[in-house]
């Protein structure tokens, strides 16, 4: 089941993904720079809101406003966001094309890949313009972290329900100070949970990658791209 929909989505993206991407990338390459965008016909969605965190993602990620077409992960189309200092956003996303069934405010990879998504509005019954007042969004990394791996994969063992496995706790309250610069109790070297700014040093990662601890832990994530997001983290300095 996990295997399957990872490799459909591999298919998938390649299929629509990657064509759209080399298209767009033709005539629409300063997409990214700021909020710049090319007019092209279709729906338009005004944004209001404040996202913060955005500074804690490093180079590769971007966040931005996007419309992507059903289960395909790549976004069809995208433009980042760059808040004022106080936070504010007020941005346009326009000629969203007709395929595009929802608009999300997410961070993406430079293959346009959608790593982590923190507002999602239902888009295939709109037209026009909509104007979209998101709030207060808290876009960082270590909330990406949070929501689609701990909360997902982790906390059924490690203190959602019952007690933590080996006392650790990744829910949403307690992970981070249980992490960083935390001794692992499992680790025979002493190494650190998360050591910021050395990922291979970190028993977080190795526990992730290799066979170390009496629970084999190597196939609860299987999804490259959330092991790197944990990597990244790690080496980009661990920021809450
Ligand atoms: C099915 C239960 C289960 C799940 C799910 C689970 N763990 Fe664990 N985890 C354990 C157990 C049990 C141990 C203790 C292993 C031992 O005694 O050697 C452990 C230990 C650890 C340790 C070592 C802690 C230390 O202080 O040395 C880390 C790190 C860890 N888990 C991270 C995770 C992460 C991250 C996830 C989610 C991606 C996760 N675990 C999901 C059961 C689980």
């Amino acid at each position: 089941m996990m295997k399957r929909k990872i490799f459909s989505s591999i298919f998938v993206g390649l299929a629509l993904g990657a064509l759209p991407f080399l298209q767009l990338s033709c005539d629409d390459g300063r997409i990214f720079d700021e909020n710049v965008h090319v007019e092209r016909e279709g729906g338009t969605v005004k944004l209001r809101g404040r996202i913060s965190g955005i500074d804690s993602w490093p180079g590769g990620y971007s966040i931005v406003l996007a419309g992507f077409e059903g289960d395909n992960a790549y976004a069809q189309t995208a433009v980042g966001i760059a808040p004022e200092a106080d936070g504010t956003v007020e941005m346009v996303l326009s000629g969203i094309p007709s395929g595009v069934s929802d608009i999300e405010i997410c961070a993406i990879n430079k293959l346009r890949k959608r790593i982590a998504s923190f507002y999602r509005i239902d888009y295939s019954e709109q037209a026009d313009t909509v104007y979209l007042e998101a709030g207060d969004i808290d876009a960082g990394m270590y909330r990406a972290i949070q929501t689609y791996i701990f909360d997902r994969s982790c906390v059924t063992c490690h203190g959602g329900s019952t007690e933590a496995a080996a006392g650790l706790y990744l829910t949403d309250d307690k992970s981070y100070s249980s992490l960083v610069g935390v001794v692992a109790d499992r680790s025979d070297e002493d190494l650190f949970l998360v050591e910021p700014g050395n990922s291979a040093e970190s028993f977080l990662r190795i526990v992730l990658h290799e066979d170390v601890v009496r629970y084999n832990h190597t196939n609860i994530i299987t999804s490259g791209n959330e092991l790197d997001l944990i990597d990244d983290w790690i080496d980009h300095g661990a920021l809450q």
